[in-house]
């Protein structure tokens, strides 16, 4: 939103929010999320044609376009829980919308959402008392953290679903124009409804199916002596299947790769293709297989036991250049070694201890304990291992020979985004290991 009032001065958007508190940061100095130039965009625009506030009724009143944004977490409850997305938010924003609404609006499901989740929207519309013509489109957000401004900028391709009648057209046109306003008009594309909320999902598969292709191969790397950046550089420059996205790692992570597949699975298995879904649930699977190895083996080199050992955390965030924690390999990765009694000593430059002592709460009832540090030289410091758990740039250019004479001897480190030196650091003393590298 803060984008569209960036790029187009003659649209008023106001964000709205029932959480009065969430309100009131993204008006303060401090935002309440870290992504790289978010802050001058909603700086420049606040106050001129971008505004927060909690009034939802007034604003819906407004509103032409009405974006919903909410979270669709995955089900905890009841039937389809850990794999359906949980749409109560959605539901309750669509009847909050035909309560206040007056006169003819476009509803833009920006939200993550299964396919015919519109159908909800839509149902919920025509059952209200007011009147006006209500259309509901899908425009799927593509970005992606820590690039978002940039994805944002210059995205690969802007997608509108709408119905494909008179009234569905002119609302995609509609919502198309305020996109044109910086997005090339070939960039734009429109489908029907239901491919423009599968396309999503299909797009967040795919791109965890790569990781987790890449993932797999890099255990058969670490048996065999290939080099699985060698191997992803050699596969990537074949151009059907391109360098991007085969990075093998300790695992993805975010609010999106996990949750949309289970979404996907889910939806296979209540429309009977079991042979589909279990395709798609694999790419988890590996997943959560990755994290393990990456664990086991800190454990195994450090001669199968961790309990009391000081290790060092590098990286908390799920990638780098965000300070969002969902589903972050990391956190698998410390509640493992804390079940195995390790003393983790972790730094992240942008995720808070808060945040990091509630992720590791529960993990905190036996024997392991957590010290969270400011500095990536105190969390080494006395450490029997170091471990790399994300891909932040600095730590590519730490000072590895004080590292060393800091830490125990040997001094095991353990790299789960491949971004050091590995022959530097062995040469250095260090007893070095990457994923996907003997
Ligand atoms: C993703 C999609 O990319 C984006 O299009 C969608 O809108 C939201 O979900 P995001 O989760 O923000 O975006 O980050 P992304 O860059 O896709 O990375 C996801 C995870 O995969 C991270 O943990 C990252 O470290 C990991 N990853 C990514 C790899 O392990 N290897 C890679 O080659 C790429």
């Amino acid at each position: 939103m803060a984008m569209i009032a960036h790029k187009c001065r003659d649209v008023v958007v106001e964000v709205v929010d029932v959480n009065a508190e969430r309100i009131a940061a993204w008006q303060s100095d401090r935002l309440p999320i870290f992504e790289p130039g978010l802050d001058d965009i909603v700086r420049s625009a606040r106050g001129r044609n971008l505004s927060f506030s909690t009034d939802v009724d007034a604003a819906i009143r407004a509103a032409d376009i009405i974006f919903i944004a909410v979270n669709t977490p995955t089900k905890t409850y009841g039937v389809g829980a850990g794999r359906a997305a949980d749409l109560k938010y959605i539901e309750r924003c669509a009847r909050r919308i035909a309560h206040s609404l007056k006169g003819d609006t476009i509803i833009v499901e920006k939200s993550t959402v299964p396919v015919h989740t519109s159908e909800l929207v839509k149902t919920v519309m025509e059952a209200r008392s007011g009147g006006g013509n209500v259309q509901v489109l899908s425009n799927p957000e593509f970005l992606a953290e820590g690039t978002a401004v940039r994805d944002l900028e210059e995205p690969d391709r802007v997608l509108i679903g709408g119905e494909r009648t008179p009234e569905g057209d002119a609302a995609v046109e509609t919502l198309t124009s305020v996109y044109a306003q910086w997005v090339p008009r070939e960039r734009i594309i429109t489908t029907n409804l239901w491919s423009s909320e599968l396309s999503k999902l299909t797009a967040n598969a795919f791109l965890a199916q790569r990781i987790s292709s890449i993932n797999a191969i890099s255990a058969l790397c670490e048996e065999t002596g290939a080099d699985v950046d060698e191997i992803a550089l050699a596969i990537g420059l074949d151009s059907r299947i391109g360098p991007k996205f085969l990075r093998s790692s300790v695992g993805f992570g975010g609010s999106c790769f996990q949750k949309d597949i289970f979404n996907l699975v889910y939806l296979c298995e209540h429309f009977d293709l079991p042979e589909v879904a279990s395709y798609w649930e694999q790419v988890v699977h590996m997943n959560d297989y990755q994290k393990g190895r990456f664990s086991k083996r800190i454990i195994n080199a450090l001669f199968n036991t961790v309990s009391g050992k000081r290790i060092a955390i590098l990286g908390f965030s799920f990638k780098k250049d965000t300070n969002d924690t969902r589903e972050s390999a990391a956190i698998y990765v410390c509640r493992h070694l804390l079940q195995e009694q390790a003393h983790l000593a972790i730094y992240d430059p942008q995720v808070s201890e808060e945040e990091i002592r509630a992720e590791l709460s529960a993990s905190l009832d036996g024997d392991g304990e957590i010290e969270v540090c400011t500095d990536p030289y105190d969390a080494v410091r006395g450490a029997h291992a170091t471990a790399v758990l994300t891909e932040w740039n600095e730590f590519a250019d730490l000072d590895f020979a004080s590292i060393y004479e800091e830490m125990l001897k040997p001094a095991f480190i353990f790299d789960g985004r491949n971004i050091l030196d590995l022959h530097k650091l062995r040469a250095m003393g260090f007893v070095a290991h990457g994923v996907g590298k003997r």
